[in-house]
């Protein structure tokens, strides 16, 4: 098989490296890739939302499998084009895809569908969103409806603050991604990503992974994509995991089927573990990242067949137990982000890395790239917020976090950082 991977940061090389090891997989092909995804096969200069130019791209190349990795393509329907072509694609469909473009879809579905969920309201006038605010007490959840890139939720801390955020949020300031404007209820509680892989009809959940999204040590400072994730994730026991699936995973997929628009890729659910249970967070309709590290780092199983599946239908759940088999995992894995000097603002360019052979020697440890690029003098340097991925396996989650920390010192990245406390929650309660 041909498969072609869509993206370019450190999930999209992750997933890369482990369709790669597949037996069944000559070659994995990447857009736009990175020098990362490089290393592993051809790369092609179409970027993710260019949706025509991946068309093209797929009628040229005719790869087997399509994996689209981040948002922006599928909102923009690249998976109902591929699919009208005949190509078999990991990914939603843009109507599914909406569970994570617009967040006033998500929690309108989760509502009618009764699926636990922060009580919420969606406006486009200040007026009766100030008037909603009046129902809550603090502090006060904010979101853009629309893709932020990660920015568009504001946890305001007070009444004046979530006063201000509205008027600005409402007067554009993510542009049209802000002109709806969902308030919700703050709800309390630990964190957990749950990655349910659906062909529309049947699924079956990955191990849970806890992700850090906070830029500072101790789950400080302002949101980021992830700072680094671990798994798997004891805080969603075997039965909060079943009661996940039976009231958010299933319903969610029932009620998108019946609509005729059936989700085909990983549904992404985060969920907040309340002590009434767990309730969604958000829906993403793609892998994380950078939980798709520790998550390709974690399974032992060949994960293609899979895919295959949910993308041509006919899944068949009982045949891949093993995904969820500890004996057929690792013990853990942890993904640490290195990231530029800047981020989660503005990203400092051009610093060079070395050391990565150094790193990938080490036991356990694989680095992964997210946002680098090759200099002149073949030099890599990083390119962007979030730039490497460094991931171990251990047999316990403290071995996987010693070698990841084992891994970002054999680095020699003067421009990056990268927090100290990955597994922190995790570590504390061992
Ligand atoms: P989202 O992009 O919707 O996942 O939101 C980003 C982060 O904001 C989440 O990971 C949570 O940490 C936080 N958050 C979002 N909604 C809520 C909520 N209703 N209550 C508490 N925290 C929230
Ligand atoms: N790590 C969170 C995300 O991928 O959205």
């Amino acid at each position: 098989m041909q498969v072609l991977i869509i993206g370019s940061g450190g999930r999209e090389h992750a997933l890369a490296w482990k369709i790669a090891q597949s037996p069944l997989v000559d070659q994995v092909l990447a857009a736009p890739g990175s020098p990362g995804l490089d290393l592993i096969g051809p790369c092609f200069d179409v970027a993710v939302d260019d949706i025509d130019g991946l068309e093209q791209l797929c009628l040229q190349i005719e790869p087997d499998l399509v994996v689209v990795g981040p948002e922006v393509p599928l909102a923009l329907g690249l998976g109902d084009r591929l699919r009208a072509r005949g190509f078999d694609v990991f990914g939603p469909d843009r109507k599914p895809a909406q569970l994570e473009a617009s967040k006033a879809f998500a929690k309108a579905l989760m509502t009618r569908l009764c699926v636990p969920t922060a009580r919420y309201g969606a406006f486009t006038e200040v007026a009766p969103a100030l008037a909603f605010l009046d129902t809550l007490s603090p502090p006060y959840v904010l979101k853009a409806d629309g893709l932020a890139a990660g920015k568009g939720v504001i946890i305001a801390a007070t009444r004046a603050e979530a006063d201000a955020e509205v008027a600005d949020l409402l007067s554009g300031r993510f542009g049209a991604a802000s002109s709806t404007l969902v308030i919700e209820e703050f709800m309390d509680g630990e964190e957990v990503s749950l990655f349910a892989l659906t062909d529309g009809d049947n699924f079956l959940t990955l191990p849970a992974v806890q992700d850090h999204k906070r830029v500072g040590e101790g789950d400080t400072g302002p949101n980021t994509g992830g700072m680094g994730a671990y798994g798997p994730a004891s805080i969603l026991t075997p039965a909060l995991r079943a009661e996940a699936e039976r009231t958010i995973i299933a319903p969610i997929l029932e009620g998108l089927q019946a609509a005729g628009t059936p989700f085909r890729g990983a549904l992404f659910a985060g969920l907040m573990i309340t002590p009434d249970g767990p309730k969604v967070v958000e829906f993403n309709c793609r892998f994380g990242d950078p939980e798709a590290q520790v998550l390709m780092r974690l399974i032992r199983a060949d994960i293609v067949p899979i895919l295959l599946a949910c993308a041509t239908g006919g899944l068949k759940t009982a045949d891949f137990a093993s995904l969820l088999d500890p004996a057929d995992c690792e013990g853990a894995a942890v993904a640490v982000v290195m990231a530029a000097r800047g981020y989660p603002g503005t990203p400092e360019r051009g610093s060079p890395i070395r050391g990565m052979g150094k790193a990938d020697h080490l036991p356990g440890v694989q680095v992964f790239h997210a946002g680098t690029t090759v200099g002149q003098d073949g030099e890599v340097l990083s390119a962007g917020g979030r730039v490497l991925s460094v991931t171990a396996t251990g047999a316990t989650l403290r071995q996987a976090v010693d070698a990841a920390y084992a891994g970002v010192d054999a680095l020699d990245a003067p421009g990056l950082f990268c927090r100290r406390d990955i597994g922190w929650r995790a570590l504390g309660e061992a």
